[in-house]
């Protein structure tokens, strides 16, 4: 099995899989500062800035994980990139209706994001787990952790 390596600032580093529990725990956190932006009624340019930080860390994750279970072999590779394609999606609405200054549909949207994401950790992201712990174990770097449950917000 190809060895993954990640390019970042033009050097190799080799991956470890504890960015994807990190990337989780930042996506996370940034969906709840965007909700409490728009909460608490900060500036429309901050707001969108908050927006466009969400964004942008659930896209580079997405690349992350996806380059990883393509390392690792995942046979239901395409189904999880489809996942991650409709996750992205309202995501995109979001920064959308921020721009348009929507902030009350736009939240029930964030809220909706997050419900999605938090189902897509316990659900689709669990699948991979004794596959992506396998090529851990050919390549001699640490398993996944066992992963902390969340409660998943009503619809
Ligand atoms: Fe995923
Ligand atoms: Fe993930």
């Amino acid at each position: 099995m190809a060895e993954l390596e990640f390019r970042m600032d033009g050097s190799n580093h080799r991956l470890t899989l504890s960015i994807i529990d990190e990337e989780h725990r930042g996506i996370e956190r940034q969906v709840v500062h965007l909700m409490e932006e728009i909460l608490l009624g900060a500036g429309a340019a901050k707001v969108l800035e908050a927006a466009s930080e969400a964004l942008r860390l659930t896209l580079v994750h997405f690349q992350h994980e996806e380059a990883i279970l393509e390392a690792a072999g995942y046979e239901m590779l395409k189904q999880h990139k489809e996942e991650h394609a409709k996750i992205m999606e309202v995501v995109t609405r979001v920064r959308e209706q921020l721009k348009h200054k929507e902030s009350v549909a736009a939240l029930k949207l964030v809220r909706e994001f997050r419900r999605m994401l938090l189902l897509h950790l316990q659900n689709e992201d669990e699948r991979y787990r004794d596959v992506v712990n396998r090529y851990a174990a050919e390549q001699g770097i640490s398993p996944l952790r066992a992963r902390i449950r969340h409660v998943i917000p009503e619809k």
